[in-house]
């Protein structure tokens, strides 16, 4: 690959070579379903469960971003929605499609990287993203902001969970340029509520919460240490 810079792509993909390259260590990551970590069980996020329950939510088009072995994409398309499910890693959606079958529900999973998408204008009503936007690092968020208002039609719902900065899960406490004097995102990037505020302000914040611890008897997942967000396009 050239190393000379002369497009903002080629800047993108310098930066993204300083950083651990994804896709190898998500197939590795998923390789080993028993490893008992929280989120492989096959239980959707308390806070959806809560959209759908308070009538914030309704059956419509969904895109997921970084959905991986698809407990989210599944209990919306189990919900009426129609969903589109992205994940680079095929480990991921091998067991997400082998989850789907089981509970007979359809999901149009894509394996691709989120930024290689090609997304129609408007087309969503719902973007969701459990646990990806903290793996995403600072140089490609503003391509991803765009991304998220040019999926979804107006007044469309976007809802993340990530870390709290410093939190039980581990929530990197470190500054975007940081990141690159480390050239690591650490496991993860925190966040405060100050900060979620001041990246989506071009979004009506709906609700910004943590996300309700659950127990493993629970039909729900929820976990301390994440922030759960819901905005709206304006
Ligand atoms: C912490 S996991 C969460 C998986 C799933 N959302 C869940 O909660 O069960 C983060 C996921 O984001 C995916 N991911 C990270 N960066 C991505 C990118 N640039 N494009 C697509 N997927 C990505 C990873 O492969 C991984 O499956």
């Amino acid at each position: 690959m050239s190393e000379t810079i002369t497009t903002y792509d080629d800047l993108l993909n310098m930066l993204d070579s300083l950083l651990r390259e994804p896709t190898a260590f998500w197939n590795g990551f998923y390789e080993d379903r028993e490893k008992g970590v929280p989120f492989f069980g096959n239980l959707p996020d308390e806070n959806l469960v809560q959209y759908f329950d308070s009538e914030l939510l309704g059956s419509g088009k969904v895109l997921e971003l970084g959905c991986g072995p698809g407990r989210n994409a599944i209990y919306l398309a189990q919900k009426g929605c129609s969903v589109d499910a992205v994940d680079l890693s095929k480990e991921a959606l091998e067991w997400g499609k082998e989850r789907a079958a089981e509970k007979k529900v359809q999901v149009n999973f894509i394996q691709r990287n989120i930024f290689e998408l090609e997304i129609e204008e408007g087309r969503y009503d719902f973007v969701y993203d459990s646990g990806c936007f903290h793996h995403i690092a600072p140089h490609r968020r503003i391509n991803y902001l765009e991304m998220v208002k040019k999926a979804l039609r107006p007044k469309g719902l976007y809802s993340i969970t990530c870390f709290i900065e410093g939190g039980i899960l581990g929530g990197a406490d470190i500054s975007d340029w940081e990141v690159y004097r480390q050239k690591s995102l650490k496991g993860g990037l925190g966040f405060t509520e100050e900060k979620l505020r001041m990246i989506f302000k071009e979004f009506e914040v709906v609700e910004i919460r943590k996300m309700r611890k659950k127990e493993e008897s629970d039909e729900t997942f929820g976990v301390q240490g994440l922030w759960t967000a819901l905005f709206m396009k304006k």
